[in-house]
């Protein structure tokens, strides 16, 4: 029997105290106070116009993501997470993150945010070194950072998210194993450990900072997951380590072709219309002031996923996972058969680049080493 997939809502806040210069997020700094209330309320009206993809199934995840949502003022963010349980059915255990950046304005809201029902942070740090976070172009220094985490587990919240970043500009391999160590050392449930890319339409990318060589990078890549692998954390996805039992849900559903609601500037949405049946994008007006303005819902924009994109789109998001899928998530999700797999999936089997068991859908070690080219020959 077919069934529809587990359902999310991603809610995005575009606003930023200064905007990173690596950074391609639909993010903006703002010249004044953002109207946080006036958005709020297009939230909620936006999550009303997408009440009927709810019904009769209750959210599993929401992720607060941004931008800086803990920029928000916490009555602000209280009155969303109160609108948002008003509009949808939440699962008894959802798990409800936000992301935040250091800075003791953000970290004095924390309190406020676990009462109002946030159960996972996600805490942006980049970096422990303060040379390396004045290059990022970060507002907080190392300290603020620290002071965050303290915050957050002062606030009672037993899930949370480091993010830090690698490859820096001026980085060394110690540098890194450095950062590494130190984010380790608060023994965070969850760290995401990204290698800086230079985005297009950044400042960094329009006046490049010399970065790490290659042989670098990849002596950073495979020293840190050591150092990661041997404090019990497990990558169980490309940029994604947590101790057991913390992999982030939200993300989980996402890498695993499950259906979420967006809501909020530029927030991307993926539906199933009806079980193994028409799966749908949504794509809401990207510029903040654009999406506040007019009346009724806010502009969205739709389109049916052609079948071809549709294989291509699963396996970008299944091959992320360390392990994979089983492949009979691939039909469940899809609606197509496991057939349009083959003869890739033989080949690559062959190669040893695909799990050899008929009923994975996962990369060996070396596949996931080159996970690009794996997915190039799809
Ligand atoms: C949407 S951002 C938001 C988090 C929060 N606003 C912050 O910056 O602390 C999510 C994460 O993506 C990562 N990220 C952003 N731009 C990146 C880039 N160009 N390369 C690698 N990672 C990047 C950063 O680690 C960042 O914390
Ligand atoms: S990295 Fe985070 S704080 Fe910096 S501009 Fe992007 S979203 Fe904002």
């Amino acid at each position: 029997v077919l069934r529809l997939p587990p359902l999310a809502l991603y809610v995005h806040l575009p606003w930023c105290e200064r905007k990173c210069p690596y950074c391609d997020f639909n993010s903006y700094q703002s010249t004044g106070a953002p109207p946080f209330e006036g958005y709020v309320t297009r939230l909620l009206q936006d999550l009303e116009g997408e009440s009927v993809h709810s019904a009769g199934r209750d959210i599993q995840s929401v992720f607060i993501g941004g931008g800086t949502p803990s920029l928000f003022p916490q009555d602000s963010l209280a009155r969303l997470l109160g609108g948002i349980g008003d509009h949808v059915m939440l699962a008894d255990d959802a798990e409800i993150t936000l992301e935040a950046n250091p800075g003791s304005a953000e970290a004095a809201k924390f309190s406020a945010l676990r009462a109002a029902g946030v159960n996972r942070l996600s805490i942006g740090i980049q970096s422990f070194n303060d040379a390396s976070l004045r290059a990022l172009g970060r507002v907080h220094d190392s300290r603020q950072a620290l002071a965050a985490v303290d915050a957050a587990r002062s606030a009672g919240f037993e899930r949370f998210n480091i993010d830090l970043m690698h490859g820096l500009p001026g980085q060394t391999v110690a540098m890194a194993l450095e950062d590494l160590e130190q984010a380790l050392a608060l023994q965070p449930p969850h760290l995401s450990w990204y290698q800086l890319t230079l985005e297009p339409n950044t400042a960094f990318h329009r006046s490049p900072p010399t970065l790490p060589v290659e042989d670098l990078l990849a002596e950073i890549q495979d020293r840190g997951e050591e150092l990661l692998l041997a404090h019990g954390y497990e990558q169980y996805e490309v940029s994604a380590w947590a101790r057991p039992g913390h992999a982030c849900r939200h993300n989980l559903n996402y890498w695993q072709f499950g259906d979420y609601i967006g809501i909020g500037a530029g927030a991307h949405g993926k539906l199933t219309l009806a079980p193994g049946r028409a799966i749908m994008r949504t794509r809401k007006t990207r510029a903040p002031q654009d999406y506040l303005d007019g009346g009724g819902a806010p502009v969205c924009h739709r389109e049916a996923v052609a079948e071809d994109e549709l294989v291509l789109e699963f396996l970008m998001n299944a091959l992320r996972l360390r392990e994979g899928v089983p492949i009979a998530l691939f039909e469940q999700r899809t609606g197509l058969s496991r057939d349009r797999l083959e003869p890739m999936l033989h080949s690559l089997r062959e190669e040893g680049l695909m799990q050899a068991q008929e009923d994975r859908l996962g990369t060996t070690a070396q596949g996931f080493r080159f996970l690009n080219l794996v997915l190039q020959r799809f």
